[in-house]
């Protein structure tokens, strides 16, 4: 692993082939903890349910960019919603596919580029994800004008990253990762690559002052910024995220913005 510049195309390439390997590991070790149909925003366990940070879902068009396995479409569904479920993943939207018909709750699986949305301008009331394609892409202001072009005006977009400040450490869920060791300021992605120096896997930091630039450049007003408390008599660890250190600093950062009218 290194942290290292890498071009759009090396990061898509990445990204579609460790989520598509990825898939049933990532299902098999966190599918349990988001569930087949509910809407669970970050390892410290925020739900919509009890958040609201979408407003109004009746009867509302909601697009969930990179929705993994679309447990929170499935769940926006229950909610009156008319939500439409895309990932870059065909892995990841097999999972979706198959909780569907577990479940019950069926929605519309798009597999596409969230840099390339293939939807009309203005068709979509609601947007969000938690934790997809976000952290991924390597021109996420290049995402945020994609939302916003298939946002009506007046629309929601929502989103979860990991904190920008979990950059200064370890992925370490440990005491190893109480100790500031990188630069916040240093923006390089987080790689993985193959003995031959290919991307394996991408994924990108921003500061916090980048995501609200990236936000207000296009055009968002932003409404909110969230960071979940871990809660009380939650033992679980998912990753870096653990219970040691979400007591004592954020792990998660949620924005809330909207579309002017
Ligand atoms: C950490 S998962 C989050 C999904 C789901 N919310 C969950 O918690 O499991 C990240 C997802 O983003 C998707 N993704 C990454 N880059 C993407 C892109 N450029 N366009 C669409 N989806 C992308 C991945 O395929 C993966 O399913």
């Amino acid at each position: 692993m290194t942290r290292r510049r890498v071009a759009a195309d090396e990061v898509r390439q990445a990204n579609r082939g460790w989520w598509d390997a990825d898939a049933d590991d990532y299902q098999a070790e966190h599918g349990a903890f988001l569930g087949d149909v509910d809407f669970v925003w970050c390892p410290e366990g925020l739900r919509e349910a009890d958040a609201r940070l979408l407003g109004e879902l009746a009867g509302r068009r909601v697009l969930e960019v990179g929705c993994g396995a679309a447990s929170c479409s499935r769940w926006l569904a229950t909610q009156g919603a008319r939500p439409v479920a895309l990932d870059l993943s065909a892995g990841m939207l097999r999972h979706a596919a198959q909780a569907a018909a577990r479940s019950g709750v069926h929605v519309p699986l798009v597999h596409a580029d969230a840099l390339a949305l293939p939807f009309a301008d203005a068709a979509f009331d609601t947007a969000c994800t938690a934790f997809g394609a976000v952290p991924f892409v390597e021109d996420s202001a290049a995402l945020m004008r994609e939302v916003h072009r298939v946002l009506r005006p007046g629309g929601r977009w929502v989103f979860s990253v990991t904190h920008p400040m979990r950059w200064i450490f370890l992925d370490d869920p440990g005491e190893g990762g109480l100790v500031a060791v990188h630069s916040y300021f240093d923006t390089q992605p987080y790689v993985e690559q193959n003995a031959r120096g290919v991307a394996t896997y991408v994924e990108q930091h921003r500061t916090l002052g980048d995501r609200v630039r990236e936000l207000v450049g296009t055009g968002f007003r932003l409404v909110d910024l969230v960071e979940p408390e871990w809660p009380a008599g939650h033992e679980g660890t998912w990753g870096q995220w653990s219970p040691l250190r979400g007591r004592l600093f954020p792990g998660t950062a949620i924005f809330v913005a909207e579309k002017p009218r």
